[in-house]
C-alpha cells in the first residue's frame, strides 16, 4: 500500500521528467536545425527554376488566352506614349499574367527577385492564380543537371505580354510571355519564350540545354548569305528601313512584325536573317531571347555591337538600338 503509493509518485516524477527532456530535446534540436539550414530559400536549384519558369510562363499564357475572350479584354488602358509617340497599352491580361508568374513562382521561390514590365499587389491579381508542381515532364526528353546557386544572385526580367498592342487588335500571333535569368554579373543565363495562341515554348538554360525544337539550330559561321532577310518592328519601320538597306544592301527583303520575342524566334527559326531595331526598348523584351540566342551561338548586341547587361540595379532601357542574328557573317 505504501509502497503502491510511492511508485505511483515515482510514475508521476518520472513523467514529469521525461516531459522536461523531451521538451529540451526539441527547444535544442529545433534551434540547432535552424543553425544548419538558416534559410531555407537563400539556395535555388536551377533545373527546379527552369522547371518552375516553363510552367509559370504557360500559366501566365493561359490567363493572356482567357482575357482575349472577355469583351474589350477587360478594359485597355494607355500608361501613356513611348518616346516615339507610340501608345504604351496595358490590359487586364498584361496584369493577370503578371500576377500568375509572379506570385506562382514566389510560392515556391519566395526571395526570388522579379523586375517586371507589371507590378500588381496581390489584392489586384484574380483568383484563379495556378499553383503548380514542379512537374519535370515539361523539359520532354532533355536532360539538366543539378545545380544550386544563391537566390540572392539572381534577377529575373519578365515581360506577362509582349506585344499588348498588336494583342488589342486580335494580332495574336505576335503575343508572348517571356521570363529570364540573369546571373549576378548581369549575363542572362536562363530564357523561355512561351506563345500562349500557338502553344509554341522555346527555353534555354545557358551552356547547359535548349528545349527540343531549338536543339537543330546552328550559328553558320562559315557561310555568307546571299539574300538576307531583315525583320523590323511594325510600329515605327520607316526610319528602320533605311537603317537596314544603308546596313545590308538594297537587295535586302524587309519583313515587319511586331513583338520582340516573335521577332527573335522568327530568327532562330531561319525565317529571318537579322532583327534590327533602332529606338528605345525594354529589357524585359529582350532578356529571355538573349539567353536563347547566346545559348545557340548567335549574337545579340546593341547597334554599337555591345552586349547588353541585365544587372538588378541597371537601367531598364536600352538605348542603342538592336541587332539580332544566328549566322554571324551576315554584317561586321
Ligand atoms: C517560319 O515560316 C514557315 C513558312 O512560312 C512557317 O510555317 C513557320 O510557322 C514560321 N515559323 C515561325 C516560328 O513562325
Amino acid at each position: 500500500m505504501n509502497l503502491g503509493g510511492a511508485i505511483k509518485i515515482n510514475k508521476c516524477a518520472v513523467i514529469v521528467l521525461v516531459a522536461i527532456l523531451l521538451f529540451i530535446f526539441y527547444v535544442f534540436t529545433a534551434t540547432s536545425i535552424d543553425r544548419t539550414y538558416p534559410k531555407k530559400h537563400d539556395k535555388v536549384n536551377l533545373r527546379k527554376l527552369v522547371i518552375g519558369l516553363i510552367l509559370a510562363a504557360k500559366s501566365g499564357g493561359n490567363q493572356v488566352i482567357k482575357i482575349s475572350n472577355e469583351p474589350d479584354f477587360g478594359g485597355i488602358k494607355t500608361k501613356g506614349k513611348t518616346l516615339e509617340g507610340v501608345n504604351d497599352y496595358v490590359t487586364k491580361a498584361d496584369v493577370n499574367s503578371h500576377c500568375s508568374i509572379a506570385y506562382s513562382l514566389w510560392r515556391i521561390f519566395p526571395k526570388l527577385n522579379l523586375i517586371s514590365e507589371e507590378d500588381v499587389q496581390k489584392k489586384n491579381c484574380p483568383d484563379d492564380i495556378e499553383n503548380f508542381d514542379l512537374d519535370p515532364s515539361v523539359l520532354g526528353n532533355v536532360e539538366l543537371p543539378d545545380i544550386n546557386v544563391k537566390t540572392e544572385d539572381l534577377t529575373l526580367f519578365i515581360d506577362p505580354l509582349d506585344a499588348t498592342k498588336e494583342f488589342t487588335e486580335k494580332l495574336f500571333q505576335y503575343v508572348s510571355v517571356m521570363i529570364c535569368v540573369a546571373d549576378k554579373k548581369g549575363e542572362p543565363i536562363i530564357g523561355v519564350i512561351y506563345f500562349p495562341f500557338s502553344k509554341r515554348l522555346y527555353w534555354a538554360w545557358k551552356g547547359h540545354g535548349v528545349s527540343e525544337n531549338l536543339i537543330n539550330v546552328k550559328a553558320d559561321l562559315e557561310d555568307g548569305v546571299q539574300n538576307p532577310i531583315a525583320i523590323v518592328s511594325m510600329s515605327h519601320a520607316g526610319a528602320v528601313k533605311d537603317l537596314v538597306r544603308s546596313m545590308l544592301g538594297e537587295k535586302v527583303s524587309i519583313i515587319q512584325a511586331a513583338g520582340s520575342g516573335y521577332k527573335i524566334i522568327q530568327v532562330l527559326e531561319g525565317n529571318a536573317t537579322i532583327y534590327l531595331h533602332n529606338t528605345r526598348i525594354k529589357k524585359w523584351d529582350l532578356c529571355a531571347g538573349n539567353a536563347i540566342v547566346d545559348s545557340v551561338k548567335g549574337r545579340m548586341a546593341t547597334l554599337k555591337r555591345e552586349k547588353i547587361s541585365y544587372t538588378a540595379n541597371s537601367n531598364y532601357v536600352v538605348e542603342d538600338g538592336l541587332l539580332v542574328e544566328i549566322n554571324k557573317n551576315v554584317m561586321n
